[in-house]
């Protein structure tokens, strides 16, 4: 019986491919350049799919793709269990951060504003704080948010800092550190473990090379 890895669509695509590659899986097009959404590889037993990255755990979860991969900051705000995650591939690092325009004091009075589009992430921050805030939902773009009065804070990707910089903002807290993470559905883990064993075996061979290489000066 054969099996679909999910794949979310962007940046991390680049970064994910070499990975599948080493470990036998390879598309028999270009997933970046193409219009198609379902990809036979070169491995017979293995489809790739590609979409947007809330989509993966959703996938994962109803089994329609017995794996994913896809960042921890979309696994924290999907929640919820239906998959294991047993692989952290230590790519797309970057950090999910609080952030406000630069030298602001902490906000007294009227509630805490904040943009983001992780606002299950965002509810339980502050709710663990014991802070009470108003949650902004946005799309993307949450720098804009402090700069058009919209928001006192927004919480999103930070990665090298460049964007927050470039629109007057500076991080605040760490809320969690990210990585690309592969989940792979429960029920399909007992069904054909016997294939998805020794893909995660490769996977994290490949993982391993991977950091040696970037280890070697
Ligand atoms: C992400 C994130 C930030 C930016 C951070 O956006 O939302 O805006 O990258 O990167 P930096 O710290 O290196 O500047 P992305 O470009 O992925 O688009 P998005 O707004 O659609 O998430």
């Amino acid at each position: 019986m054969s099996l679909i890895i999910a794949l979310n669509k962007g940046r991390i695509l680049s970064e994910v491919l070499p990975l599948l590659a080493a470990a036998g899986v390879e598309p028999t097009e270009d997933p970046r350049e193409s219009r198609r959404l379902i990809f036979p590889t070169s491995h017979p037993e293995v489809r790739l799919i590609v979409v947007r990255s809330g989509d993966v755990p959703t996938c994962v979860e109803h089994g329609a793709a017995a794996i994913g991969i896809t960042g921890k900051d979309t696994l924290l705000e999907h929640g919820g269990g239906g998959f294991y995650e047993p692989l952290d591939l230590g790519i797309a690092r970057c950090r999910l951060m609080t952030a406000a325009p630069i030298e602001t004091q902490p906000r007294l009075g009227p509630r805490l504003r904040v943009a983001t589009k992780f606002v299950n992430v965002a509810r339980r921050f502050y709710s663990a704080r014991g802070q009470q805030v108003d949650l902004i939902q946005l799309g993307g773009a949450m720098e804009l948010a402090p700069l058009i009065g919209l928001a006192d804070q927004i919480v999103d990707i930070v990665d090298t800092g460049r964007t927050l910089a470039a629109n007057g903002l500076e991080p605040k807290e760490t809320i969690a550190e990210i990585s690309s993470r592969v989940v792979v559905n429960k029920a399909a883990m007992k069904r054909q473990a016997g294939l998805i064993l020794p893909l995660l075996d490769a996977l994290e061979r490949a993982v391993v090379a991977r950091q040696h290489v970037e280890a070697t000066p």
